[in-house]
């Protein structure tokens, strides 16, 4: 029995040396010390010896079960070191390597000039303010002085998402007017810009989706001279000074007395060239006077308030601005594009 002893412990001892990985060591504990290991089935022979013997067996049963027990122990250590030095050296990081270099995109042209019309009416006290482009008839037209039957209600013009033409997409900021006055308190000095959307092919000039700033002054003793005085600056911080500025009148459901603002052709300084088309000038925008009416459908008094509004194409003025050729350049975000602004 005791050579039977010796024998396991070498044995085993030496398995455990071996062993590669965990699994292997819990199959090794089961080998040899589990319930039907090899040390127990030398133990279940103990009845077979003297009074003598016994204590002396079972006392070197004992050391050779506390023996494994200590190595498998120490085994398990070493492995687990193992791993982690692997794990450790698989996942090294050289932070030597030069990096990716990533490629930064760029503002847009069409955003440069928002951000500089926004800065100029920041400037004179204006509020910028947001609005939905899901947008009800009633604010889109409506409230706006366009009545049913107006033609820039036809379908084929507007985008709608229902039969009885309630909802649709906003086909002008304009509705930001009535928003502003009904939520603000007097006066009011707003611009709203963002997206508008109207069922047009796409081409040099036109896009079904494109952007506007709205804007709106309400106050006690506003006149058109506000109007010119205001829009004249603005257009000369935005082309330089001096740069000449004409009203021509014109019709808006919305406005009364209304007009557009065209500016002297900054190519040919007026003299006809084909920016301009021959003409000269180059049309920025549309304005007016708030129509009384509007401003009585939102509550307030226009016997003791006026005000004055104006929308332009923001895409157009993008174009002007940087005096590029093609609106198609401003929707096809390509960055060899984008980077000349
Ligand atoms: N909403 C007009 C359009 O889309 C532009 C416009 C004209 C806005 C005159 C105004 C305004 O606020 O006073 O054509």
């Amino acid at each position: 029995m005791k050579e039977q002893l010796a024998k396991i412990r070498a044995e085993a001892l030496a398995s455990f040396q071996e062993a590669k990985a965990a699994a292997d060591l819990d199959t090794l504990r089961v080998r040899y010390l589990g319930k039907k290991g090899e040390l127990t089935a030398v133990l279940k022979q103990m009845g077979k010896l003297s009074a003598e013997e016994r204590p002396v067996m079972g006392q070197l049963a004992n050391d050779v079960r506390a023996a494994l027990e200590n190595a498998l122990e120490d085994c398990s250590r070493r492995l687990e070191a193992a791993a982690l030095e692997l794990r450790l050296k698989a996942e090294t990081l050289d932070v030597t390597i030069p990096g990716k270099a990533v490629s930064l995109g760029h503002q847009h042209p069409m955003y440069i000039a928002l951000d500089e019309i926004k800065d100029i009416f920041i400037g004179m006290g204006f509020e910028v303010l947001d609005g939905p482009e899901v947008e009800l008839a009633v604010y889109n037209f409506d409230k706006l002085n366009a009545e049913e039957g107006h033609p820039s209600r036809d379908w084929s013009d507007t985008f709608y998402f229902d039969n009885e033409s309630r909802v649709m997409l906003r086909s002008q900021t304009s509705p930001m007017q009535v928003r502003a006055m009904e939520t603000r308190s007097l006066p009011i000095r707003v611009i709203a810009p963002g997206r508008v959307y109207r069922k047009d092919e796409v081409d040099a000039t036109h896009s079904p989706m494109f952007h506007q700033v709205e804007g709106l002054v309400i106050d006690k003793g506003v006149t058109m001279a506000d109007l010119k005085g205001t829009l004249n600056t603005v257009v000369e911080q935005l082309y330089g000074k001096g740069t000449k500025t004409r009203f021509r009148p014109h019709h808006f459901p919305f406005t009364e007395p209304s007009c557009e603002m065209d500016m002297q052709c900054h190519k040919c300084g007026g003299a006809g060239c084909s920016t301009c088309k021959g003409e000269g000038w180059i049309e920025l925008l549309g304005a007016g006077m708030v129509h009384p009416r509007v401003l009585e459908m939102a509550g307030i008094d226009s016997e003791v308030y006026s005000g004055w509004a104006f929308g332009l194409g923001l895409e157009r003025t993008a174009l002007k601005r940087f005096k590029i050729a093609d609106l198609r350049l401003i929707f096809e975000n390509d960055v060899r594009f984008l980077e000349q602004f």
